[in-house]
């Protein structure tokens, strides 16, 4: 299954998923596109260190979503692209990419959905006081974090945690089930 990864951060879940390739964690599946919204990302870096084929761009380069999407479409298209994994990919997708990759592409996101949706779902957990947050890994719809849940782990708050030590407790558990539910998609791919 070859896949492209989003990401407009420091791609810790793109670095994950490349690992669990390298260490054969995970297997029938190839990353053959990172595409980045911000040229200057950590993520883009790492790919290309990986020698990982990469497509930036400015939106603000555009007249809208849809035009840069299709360039986006394009690459993807090229490089016959099964999967979309959006790994901290800050956009919602438009309709040109929806409609191509219909229940092809998921997002990670750091919070029990639908809880604390959107933006710094993490200091949403800690300013609300809940005692139990987590990840989860569902299907993008047009929505904000709206798709179909595929899977959820939960993640404690101490009476003692502060951002830094939630930010690392939650990243584990991103990067141990991201990659599983990519191994699992591949796995129903190659069934089919
Ligand atoms: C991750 O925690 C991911 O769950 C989050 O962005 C971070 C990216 O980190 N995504 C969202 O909040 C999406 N709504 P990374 O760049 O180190 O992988």
């Amino acid at each position: 299954m070859k896949i492209a990864v989003f990401a407009s951060g420091t791609g810790s879940n793109f670095s994950a998923i490349l690992e669990s390739i390298h260490s054969k964690k995970i297997i029938n599946v190839e990353v053959v596109l990172l595409v980045s919204d911000r040229p200057e990302a950590l993520a883009v870096q790492k790919a290309r260190d990986d020698r990982i084929p990469v497509f930036t761009f400015f939106a603000k380069d555009y007249p809208n979503k849809q035009a840069y999407e299709l360039e986006i479409l394009d690459e993807l298209t090229q490089r016959k692209v099964d999967f979309i994994v959006l790994a901290g990919y800050m956009r919602l997708l438009g309709n040109v990419l929806l409609r191509v990759y219909d229940r092809k592409i998921i997002n990670v996101h750091p919070s029990l959905l639908p809880a604390f949706a959107g933006k710094d779902a993490i200091g949403q957990a800690l300013d609300y006081g809940v005692k139990v947050t987590g990840v989860t890994v569902h299907y993008v719809d047009e929505g904000m974090d709206t798709g179909l849940i595929i899977a959820q782990q939960a993640v404690t708050i101490d009476s003692d945690e502060t951002r830094e030590t939630l930010i690392e407790k939650i990243q584990e558990q991103e990067h141990r089930l991201l990659p599983e539910v990519i191994q699992r998609l591949a796995n129903r791919e190659e069934a089919r």
